[in-house]
């Protein structure tokens, strides 16, 4: 988290103090910085130079139209999974041309509407979606263009809940069935076949499973390229970002770091990944497409937060702070560890260990348990960090709780790129009948 660090005592993104941000909008507050997001896109773009290739940002991770935008002007292509997510990217001044459509669920209407927004591809998931695009392309009188999703069956040793590449998920077609899909779908009069595609998970840790999915998958896209013309070979998102002793470790540029200083904290570097990852892909002649998320905006966010309450219950020290699980729900479903630093900088370096929890009504609401933070008070603000990917996207309105504002840092100006929600937005749309 290079842009997030102490100045003056207090935590500052960029050029723009965190603390002036809750005065004027409030807690609790997504707040974003653009050198980041920009920063990670263009190194990752550079780190893949020796090679043909797109970068795809994937739009689920953060998908706020003025992050797309800042993506977009730089040539970026969009991995999306849904209508709604082509839809923002047009919006944002994307080009579906450059969009790749993935999900196992498309259904009719997001079909066409893709087929008339002319998006670049669409990642199929199964031989009856295959069916389906080239059925709803002929009525329209098009070709929709496809890559089959290969699922190759490899352990990317991540969450349970993000782990997509083995063959007990639900993603892509298997890979021993891949060759005769292949040519099934070139009999289709209504489909182009245009690449072939794979993701294996979210979050991984190591370059060893990507570079064991490319090589399982090698052989397999040699002979469709050389079968159907295919054009590209999708490898997908899924490089993990460092959630652990961020502040300190991110003052450098830490994927420039070389190798053999790494701790275990630090993941996969851009360089390693990009090194161990090309020799492996040049060889193909083939577009190389990415489709990273987490790596572009995790890093570039964080969940400012007020401590309301102190409670002491039992054995715990409980700080009750004014997000909730509604507003980043991680920690929930992932047990995902967020580092949590106060807004202020602490005078001392003397810890407590707390559970930061919010309002919300379950007892799986929190963000920390038993963690050794300096000693908050009643009013203190927190950063909850690492919270730009994954975070206000999967926001929910739960507890009948509006969604916060998100604020874009761009060196010492800040924008606001959503309005924080009122009551009157939390029930438009719903209606009591006569
Ligand atoms: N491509 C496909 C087909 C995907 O399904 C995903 C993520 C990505 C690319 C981007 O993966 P990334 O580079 O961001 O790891 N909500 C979870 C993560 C779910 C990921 C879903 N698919 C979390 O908070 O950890």
């Amino acid at each position: 988290m290079h842009s997030f660090h102490y100045q003056n005592n207090s935590l500052h993104c960029e050029n723009v103090d965190l603390q002036d941000l809750i005065q004027e909008h409030g807690t609790p507050l997504y707040v974003y910085s653009q050198a980041t997001i920009v920063d990670h896109f263009t190194r990752l773009d550079a780190a893949l130079d020796g090679v043909d290739h797109l970068v795809c940002y994937a739009t689920k991770a953060n998908s706020n139209l003025a992050v797309l935008n800042l993506l977009a002007q730089r040539g970026a292509g969009f991995d999306i999974v849904s209508g709604g997510e082509l839809y923002r990217i047009i919006k944002a001044g994307g080009d579906p041309a450059k969009c790749t459509f993935a999900g196992v669920g498309k259904t009719r209407s997001e079909i066409e509407y893709a087929l008339e927004q002319g998006v670049g591809c669409f990642n199929a998931e199964s031989e009856a979606e295959v069916q389906r695009l080239n059925d709803i392309a002929g009525e329209m009188g098009k070709k929709a263009p496809i890559a089959l999703r290969v699922n190759p069956n490899v352990d990317a040793k991540t969450h349970k809940y993000i782990s997509t590449g083995k063959s007990d998920n639900k993603f892509g077609i298997n890979f021993e069935s891949i060759p005769d899909a292949y040519a099934r779908a070139a009999k289709l009069p209504n489909v182009t076949l245009r690449g072939v595609q794979m993701h294996i998970g979210s979050q991984l840790t190591s370059v060893d499973p990507f570079i064991e999915a490319v090589k399982k998958v090698t052989p397999l896209v040699e002979d469709l390229k050389a079968q159907y013309g295919i054009e590209f070979f999708s490898i997908g998102g899924g490089i993990g970002i460092v959630y652990e002793d961020t502040l300190a470790s991110h003052d450098a540029a830490w994927w420039s770091r070389d190798d053999s200083d790494e701790t275990a904290a630090v993941p996969i570097t851009i360089e390693a990944y990009a090194q161990a990852l090309l020799p492996l892909l040049k060889p193909l002649g083939l577009t190389i497409f990415l489709e990273p998320g987490r790596l572009i905006a995790g890093n570039a966010g964080v969940l400012l937060s007020e401590v309301l309450y102190e409670k002491k219950g039992g054995s715990k020290i409980f700080e009750i702070v004014d997000a909730g699980m509604n507003d980043l729900i991680r920690p929930a479903l992932y047990q995902g560890h967020h580092d949590i630093v106060p807004v202020k900088q602490p005078a001392s370096e003397d810890t407590v260990a707390v559970d930061i929890v919010g309002p919300v009504c379950e007892s799986g609401d929190f963000f920390a348990q038993d963690r050794e933070l300096p000693k908050l008070e009643q009013g203190d603000c927190i950063a909850v960090l690492s919270a730009g990917a994954y975070g206000f996207v999967m926001a929910s309105n739960y507890n009948s709780r509006p969604f916060p504002a998100e604020i874009l840092v761009d060196g010492s100006q800040s924008h606001v790129i959503r309005k924080r929600q009122t009551f009157d937005d939390l029930i438009a749309g719903e209606v009591i009948p006569k």
